[in-house]
């Protein structure tokens, strides 16, 4: 789950093979070293159900990493996976076909700005990092409380910040510059990231039943895929923030990711994301 698109991109048009190729490639190694918090929180939500989990909606569904956990912890469940990108969907489609899911994951292509495709009735949806992309999310938490049964749940997560990996100091403070770059641009296409989402869910009539932090973090030396999230996610940052990046630190940048950072043992992965689970 989780990671951010780059602020230029627009779902379902891709603007050159690197950066789209980057996204997926980043979203799915996100769920890969993510993947005992994210049971975690399938844990979590299952203890908070009420009823038998068997339709889920997932909006926003990228990759499937929310999709894939959810199946797992609710063996009787079914996910509809709802985005508007083609790409992630046949990239999701593809992943259900090979874990033998397919039967278990109907994708819906839609762009949700259009309007609630008349999903539901569901007893669970999961909204991870997607939220935030759309342009009225009070009217779509208010169609998703209205597709949620009795007792039904919204689970909605946002990723204020993206990941850490280098170490404190690292090019005189790269990282903490390539993170401020990144959120003065998405703050520029995404204005609703970051905001009161206690208040929004409230507003659009749900209970918030539970929130809290999740926290990711890997110690140094990395994993192998540990090592590729963070190569993924910096080399994301170096094609979506280059007009924002001194050259400097475009020149630092392009040594890390040349050299190569699997030779690295100092890297490190910290990453939070808030989560809010929430009856209709
Ligand atoms: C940062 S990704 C998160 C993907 C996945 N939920 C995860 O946690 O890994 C945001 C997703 O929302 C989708 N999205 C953005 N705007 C949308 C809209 N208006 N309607 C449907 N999906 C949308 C994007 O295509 C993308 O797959």
């Amino acid at each position: 789950m989780a990671s951010e698109h780059a602020p230029h991109h627009h779902p379902g048009h891709g603007h050159g093979h690197d950066g789209d190729h980057d996204m997926t490639e980043m979203l799915d190694l996100d769920a890969e070293v993510a993947s005992a918090e994210i049971d975690a929180l399938t844990a979590r939500i299952a203890e908070l159900a009420t009823t038998v989990v068997r339709d889920i909606i997932d909006v926003g569904s990228g990759t499937g990493t929310g999709s894939f956990a959810l199946l797992r912890r609710f063996p009787e469940a079914t996910v509809t996976a709802v985005d508007t990108s083609e790409d992630l969907q046949r990239h999701l489609a593809a992943a259900a076909g090979r874990h033998g899911l397919a039967g278990r994951i109907r994708p819906v292509r839609a762009d949700l700005d259009a309007g609630w495709p008349g999903l539901g009735p569901a007893d669970l949806v999961w909204a991870s990092s997607s939220m935030h992309h759309m342009t009225d999310p009070d009217r779509v938490l208010r169609d998703v409380r209205a597709a949620l049964r009795p007792g039904g749940l919204l689970v909605l997560v946002e990723m204020e910040r993206m990941p850490n990996f280098l170490p404190a100091g690292f090019g005189d403070g790269l990282e903490d510059r390539l993170h401020a770059a990144h959120a003065e641009a998405r703050a520029e296409h995404l204005p609703h990231i970051g905001s009161d989402w206690t208040a929004r869910l409230k507003a659009a009539g749900f209970t918030v039943h539970d929130q809290h932090v999740l926290t990711v973090e890997r110690v140094a030396p990395l994993p192998h895929e540990a090592v590729r999230y963070a190569e993924a996610t910096l080399r994301r940052f170096r094609h979506s923030l280059a007009d924002r990046l001194s050259a400097g630190d475009q020149a630092t940048l392009d040594g890390l990711l040349h050299g190569g950072l699997a030779g690295r043992d100092d890297l490190t992965v910290i990453s939070n994301r808030d989560v809010w689970i929430a009856g209709a």
